[in-house]
């Protein structure tokens, strides 16, 4: 969040206009004194004056070839050249003016353009350009059959006809997944290029805004633990965004779906918390304004081919400017929200750590945020699990059996810290997202994103047994 640099645009464009504008008019008004001449109010007042100075200035200056003819010329002639030089005077202050006006005109426009600068998209630190942004979009886009880069927005804006070729017709057989406003699919795109289309619509106009602020948000942040804005469409009722495919797609999916955890060993499910918590990082500390995302949740925790994790789903984020209660509506996903937000909407970069310690439980015990204990009874994995993460004798008995007994258990007691803090219901006592970051670095391999050095003489045989 460091201050803007002094704008140079201004200093620039005034720079120029000076050079374009008065460079010509200096030119001109030297023109018009021959060169070399005295300025006009100093013209000698006498024939044989006139002949002397023109004499003189003819021999000061070698490259002045006056004959001696015109040296001598009658009073008359000068008289002439008076008048025409008068003309030009005149001429040179009007073009002087326009040049003045114009030279305060580009100031005013670049402090404009400065202005808009300083508000827009470059506010965010780390941030990539969005200018280059789109210069590394346009290659890729061109692949498709058509789009259109739209100047006030600098995402590609996509034509529904390659949408609709791209998944088929919209087929069930390209659903990736489905969420409250509709489905996402995936995309081939003509020159092989795979996509995921969210399609949103549907009854509920809410659909529209947070299309908008994702839109908003998501071109003008970029970040490797931040899922790609590729484009959108809009299409009589529906609205559509591209995002980069993630190929193993949702945390969600991926710890509650059908292979219930299997792909995601210990060492995976560390990296993805600490690529998550890197994302909100960004997010809280590198933005200018912090920005919230509201909806931090397994299902919006994406994950590419390389299990490396980003953050999705904007259309519930806000920046901090408006944030205020009135502003917004309490939203976001039961299991994940703070106390402090749903009982009195108060919401900080804090709502956000206590999801993010909800994730950290679901990757530690393999469970959903809430389950369901009897047909009218749920229980949140935060008050069941709180008493026994507290426990060293249990934490263990509780961890999910796909990496049960596979970790080192001073790594086990730091995560299960880490996640405790996380969900407190006092929002100061929760770490910042950064401390939370930190301690997790330690924990990942190295070639995995962290700074943990694993060898095959490790004292596996501790990591596997249970102290129970
Ligand atoms: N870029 C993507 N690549 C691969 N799969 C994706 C992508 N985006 C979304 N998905 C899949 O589609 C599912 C639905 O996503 P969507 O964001 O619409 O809803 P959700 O996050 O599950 O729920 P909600 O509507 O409450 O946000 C995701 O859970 C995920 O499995
Ligand atoms: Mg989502």
């Amino acid at each position: 969040m460091g201050s803007m640099p002094p704008s140079p645009l201004p200093l620039l464009a005034s720079s120029l206009f000076v050079f374009l504008f008065l460079l010509p008019l200096l030119c001109c008004a030297v023109a018009a004194d021959g060169g070399t001449s005295p300025p006009v109010a100093s013209a000698p007042s006498s024939p044989a004056a006139a002949a002397n100075a023109v004499g003189e200035l003819a021999s000061s200056n070698g490259s002045v070839a006056v004959p001696p003819a015109a040296a001598a010329a009658p009073a008359p002639l000068v008289e002439g050249r008076r008048h025409h030089l008068h003309k030009e005077l005149i001429i040179a202050i009007v073009f002087a003016s326009i040049a003045g006006v114009t030279i305060v005109l580009a100031a005013l426009y670049a402090c404009i353009v400065w202005q808009r600068y300083r508000r827009g998209p470059d506010d965010f630190k780390d941030t990539q350009s969005t200018d280059t942004a789109r210069i590394a979009l346009v290659p890729m886009l061109s692949r498709f059959n058509s789009f259109k880069a739209s100047k006030k927005c600098l995402v590609a804006m996509m034509e529904y006809t390659s949408l609709e070729k791209a998944t088929g017709n919209f087929s069930e057989s390209n659903v990736l997944g489905a969420g409250g406003f509709g489905c996402v699919y995936k995309g081939n795109f003509d020159g092989g290029f795979v996509a995921a289309v969210k399609r949103l619509g549907g009854e509920d106009q809410e659909y529209e805004k947070e299309f908008e602020n994702e839109l908003d948000l998501l071109q003008r942040i970029r970040h490797s633990n931040i899922v790609s804005l590729v484009g959108f469409c809009i299409h009589e009722e529906n609205r559509f965004i591209v995002y980069e495919l993630m190929e193993n797609g949702s945390l969600e999916t991926q710890l509650h779906g059908p292979s219930d955890g299997s792909a995601l060993s210990w060492h995976i499910r560390m990296k993805i918390a600490l690529d998550t918590a890197r994302g909100l990082e960004y997010l809280h500390e590198h933005c200018n304004p912090p920005i919230i995302h509201r909806d931090l949740k397994s299902s919006n925790i994406l994950l590419d081919s390389d299990f490396n994790a980003k953050i999705s789903d904007f259309g519930l984020a806000v920046s901090s400017g408006n944030r205020s209660k009135g502003n917004l509506k309490l939203s976001g996903t039961l299991g994940y929200v703070a106390p402090e937000y749903l009982l009195d909407g108060k919401l900080t970069e804090k709502s956000d750590v206590y999801a993010f310690g909800v994730v950290l439980l679901e990757l530690l015990l393999g469970r959903r945020p809430i389950e369901k204990m009897t047909a009218s009874q749920c229980q949140s994995i935060v008050t069941w699990a709180m008493p026994q993460l507290i426990d060293r004798s249990k934490l263990p008995t509780i961890i999910d059996p796909v990496i049960k007994n596979t970790m080192d258990l001073k790594h086990l007691y730091q995560v299960a810290a880490v996640a405790v803090l996380c969900v407190q219901p006092e929002p100061s006592y929760r770490p910042l997202i950064t401390d939370v970051l930190h301690s997790l670095i330690p924990l990942v391999p190295t070639e995995l994103g962290g700074t943990l050095r694993v060898t095959t003489d490790s004292p596996r045989v501790s990591m596997h047994r249970s102290p129970c």
